[in-house]
Formats: C-alpha cells, sequence, structure tokens
C-alpha cells in the first residue's frame, strides 16, 4: 500500500516501533526493503536522495517506486530526500512522490523556515508529507558540511512555524559513516522530543550502533534513516561473489544474491526499531 510519511509515521507511533527509512538505488534493493517489511509487518519508508535522482531520474524513480509501493502488503512512502532546491520538490509531486525533505539546514533560521514553508505549500495541497531539517548532520566524507546540534529552542519555533510532518534533528549521528560508533545525546533528543509535536528523524543512522537504534526510538526518535549500511551490504556482496566465480558475469544472477543479502540486513536493522 503506498502511504505518505504523516500515514506511516502515525502507524510507527501506534504500534510503538520507529519507523525504518532506507535509501534505495534502484529496483533491487527497493524489491529487497519492500520483502522485509512485509516479513516484519513494518511501514517502511523508501528514500531517494541526490545520487540516486542524478543517476535515474525523478520519472523513473517515482513510477517505479510508486508501482511497488501500492502491491506492498505494508504501507511503504515513497520519499525525496534531501532536495534543496524547489524545483526537485515540484518535480517530485508532479511524478507522484508521497513525501518530500526540503534540507535547509545550511541556512540561516529565518531562510531555512521560508524555503520549506515554499515547499509546505506545493506538497501540502497534494496531500504529500514534508520533512525539514533544523541543526545540521554533517557528513563523514565531505568535512566541509559542518554538523551542528539542534537546539530545543529552535527545534520548538521551527515546528510550530514551518508546517513541518517530520523534523530531523541532529543529536550526534554523521552521515556516511561506515563504521557504528557516533556519539549520541539522547537528552537532546529527549528534551526535543517533549517540545515538538512532529515525528522526529534521525538522519546518518548506518553510524548507530544496533543497541542504541532502540534507545534512539526511546528516547522519541520516529523515522530512522539508513544508507549506508544498505549500500555497503549491496556493494561487498557483490565484490563476495565476484571473487569467488570470476567467470560471473550474468547481472541478474549476481543481483539476486545481492537482494537476498539485502533482505536480511533490512530485516536485522527494522528489528532493532
Ligand atoms: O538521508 C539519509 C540518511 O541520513 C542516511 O544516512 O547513509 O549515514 O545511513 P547513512
Ligand atoms: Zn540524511
Amino acid at each position: 500500500m503506498l502511504c505518505t510519511l504523516k500515514e506511516a509515521a502515525g502507524l510507527a507511533k501506534q504500534a510503538g516501533h520507529g519507523l525504518a527509512a532506507f535509501n534505495v538505488f534502484g529496483y533491487e534493493d527497493a524489491a529487497a526493503v519492500i520483502c522485509a517489511a512485509e516479513k516484519t509487518d513494518r511501514p517502511v519508508v523508501l528514500m531517494t536522495n541526490k545520487l540516486a535522482v542524478e543517476h535515474m531520474g525523478i520519472p523513473i524513480l517515482a513510477q517505479m517506486l510508486r508501482y511497488m509501493a501500492e502491491r506492498a502488503a505494508v504501507p511503504v512512502c515513497v520519499h525525496l530526500d534531501h532536495a534543496t532546491e524547489l524545483e526537485k520538490i515540484r518535480e517530485a509531486a508532479e511524478w507522484g512522490y508521497t513525501s518530500v525533505m526540503i534540507d535547509g539546514s545550511g541556512l540561516p533560521f529565518d531562510e531555512n523556515v521560508a524555503i520549506t514553508r515554499e515547499a509546505a505549500a506545493i506538497a501540502h495541497p497534494r496531500g504529500i508529507s514534508v520533512e525539514g531539517e533544523i541543526g545540521s548532520v554533517g557528513y563523514s566524507d565531505h568535512k566541509e558540511v559542518h554538523g551542528r546540534f539542534t537546539e530545543p529552542d529552535e527545534a520548538e519555533k521551527f515546528a510550530k512555524i514551518s508546517g513541518v510532518d517530520a523534523l530531523a534533528v541532529a543529536v550526534g549521528t554523521v552521515h556516511r559513516m561506515e563504521e557504528q560508533g557516533v556519539d549520541l545525546q539522547f537528552d537532546r533528543l529527549r528534551e526535543i522530543y517533549s517540545r515538538v509535536d512532529v515525528p522526529l528523524v534521525i538522519h546518518g543512522s548506518t553510524g548507530v550502533a544496533d543497541a542504541d537504534l532502540k534507545k534512539l526510538v526511546q528516547a522519541g526518535a520516529c523515522k530512522i534513516n539508513m544508507g549506508t549500511v544498505l549500500r555497503m551490504t549491496f556493494g561487498h556482496s557483490m565484490r563476495k561473489q565476484l571473487e569467488r566465480d570470476p567467470a560471473l558475469f550474468d547481472r541478474i544472477k549476481i543481483f539476486q544474491n545481492c537482494m537476498k543479502d539485502v533482505e536480511k540486513k533490512a530485516i536485522d536493522k527494522i528489528k532493532c526499531l
């Protein structure tokens, strides 16, 4: 079933668990994630980031993922991740994404509010959910993008005036970590949770220890974004197969094994929430 982020987050909250959100880059990982969600009977979010959008384009991604989501046995949200331009929000809305993130985290507060409100004005009349970000989650591979912890005051104010349906906050995670081991500020998250009404989102969750994923949810996080972990699983699975059998060249054969490994990893992560 195709659903919005607002709906998926509501269902997860009702059931008392976190909502897994995975970056996907094509048919194979999207299908594996949907199988994982069906086997665990959880709603899930399929997210496409800038790299996926540059590679395939919004029309292809939107139609493929919508088609897959509509046929899933569990609620599946199709979400545009980290859009910094309103043009991309418009395109995603036109082609049928059910949720968009407008990432104004690099902007001064007032400009972030303004662009997020514009995104909401595009998305909401079409019933599409909007995620915004306050504070900033940095990148392990882009040191020039500086992380900045979210202040509870600004989160409260931003959530009230920006029109968001979900709010990404920075409490210690870093994007694209290849190992687990970030220091999380659970007290900061609890404080933000007590002052913000919309579901909270944690980016860069590949770097979070499995045991801490549950603690994040208990401290008030709802949507847990994971990307690198599945990219690594897919890539390592492919490498192992090719090393084991250098004569192997059939992509369908290779991808089918990658899909099994991605599905297993996604199930493990969903269960952590
Ligand atoms: O928006 C996407 C996520 O924040 C993914 O982060 O690749 O570090 O897990 P990650
Ligand atoms: Zn992110």
